[in-house]
């Protein structure tokens, strides 16, 4: 059942549990997620970047994901979302293709150039009904960097100028960075804590932790119990997908050339991270 992000987001805050926000770029990791959310009776987020648009095609994937979250979990929330939308240009496009949840990510920019553009994002979608999620502070791709000793500070959200932005914004959901990082390289051993408590007791929406992929029993829960509603996921799906693949080919057995096969065992391996996931955050049993 496609259910707007806001719903989902709104529903796991007041809860006290969180859902996972889950890249795809196909049909089979779409399939996967969809059926391990149905498996499991967890509302999810299924989103698409900015490059799997690009690869797949904007409209396309949009109702691909619609079409197979219908088919195969009428019962079960799940939300559609733009990731990482980089343009408010870009963001006028996938509304253009059928999307009605999106990101604007300002995170790299000069504060008052954040500020100008969410702006903009939101008087632009506030009356078609898309709701919008921004970042702040900025969760960053660690891999750009070569490794090594790495500033945390200049990456954190301060929570009064979140309060702040969330007011001037009137934005839906907000991606805040503690010590979290994409991919899985080096993140902050310890996040930090009390920002995020801080930031829950200021902002009154949803929070959002990016880069979630390598978050486990010894950090998920206890973001979960100092607020946030929602952590992303993508690189753990793609391991997934991949190593599956790898080992196929890489095995002392003819794979064949049967792709259903070989694809099919990835998707098998792509359900079993997300249901992991899903467990973890508190998804489960949530419908
Ligand atoms: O957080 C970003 C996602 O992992 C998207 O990555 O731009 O390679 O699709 P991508
Ligand atoms: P990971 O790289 O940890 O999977 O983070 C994904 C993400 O934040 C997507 O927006
Ligand atoms: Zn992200």
């Amino acid at each position: 059942m496609i259910t707007s992000v806001k719903e989902i987001l709104e529903n796991a805050k007041e809860g006290g549990y969180a859902v996972g926000a889950f890249n795809t770029v196909n049909m089979e990791v779409t399939q996967a997620i969809v059926e391990a959310a149905e498996e499991l009776r967890a509302p999810v987020i299924i989103q698409a970047s900015e490059k799997t648009l690009e690869y797949a095609g904007g409209r396309n994937i949009f109702h691909m994901i619609k079409n197979i979250a219908e088919f195969y979990a009428p019962e079960i929330p799940i939300g559609i979302h733009l990731d990482h939308g980089h343009s408010f240009e870009i963001v006028q496009r996938v509304i253009s293709n059928g999307f009605t949840s999106v990101m604007y990510d300002g995170s790299r920019k000069k504060f008052e150039d954040n500020l100008e553009v969410t702006k903009k994002v939101v008087e632009f979608c506030r009356d078609k009904g898309v709701d919008v999620q921004a970042e702040l502070g900025n969760v960053p791709y660690l891999s750009e960097q070569k490794m090594g000793e790495v500033n945390w500070d200049k990456y954190m959200t301060d929570p009064e100028q979140a309060k702040y932005f969330v007011e001037e914004t009137g934005i839906d959901a907000l991606a805040v960075a503690i010590g979290n990082a994409h991919d899985f390289f080096k993140e902050r051993a310890v996040p930090d804590w009390e920002r995020l408590s801080k930031i829950r007791e200021l902002i009154d929406i949803p929070i959002i932790i990016h880069g979630a992929s390598d978050w486990g029993e010894d950090k998920a829960p206890e973001a979960v119990k100092r607020g946030a509603s929602c952590f992303n996921v993508d690189t753990n799906t793609r391991l997934a997908f991949v190593n599956t693949l790898s080992t196929i080919f890489r095995g002392d057995e003819d794979p064949g050339f049967d792709v259903r096969d070989i694809l099919g065992k990835a998707r098998q391996a792509v359900q079993e991270s997300v249901k992991e996931k899903i467990r973890l955050f508190g998804g489960e049993g949530q419908v």
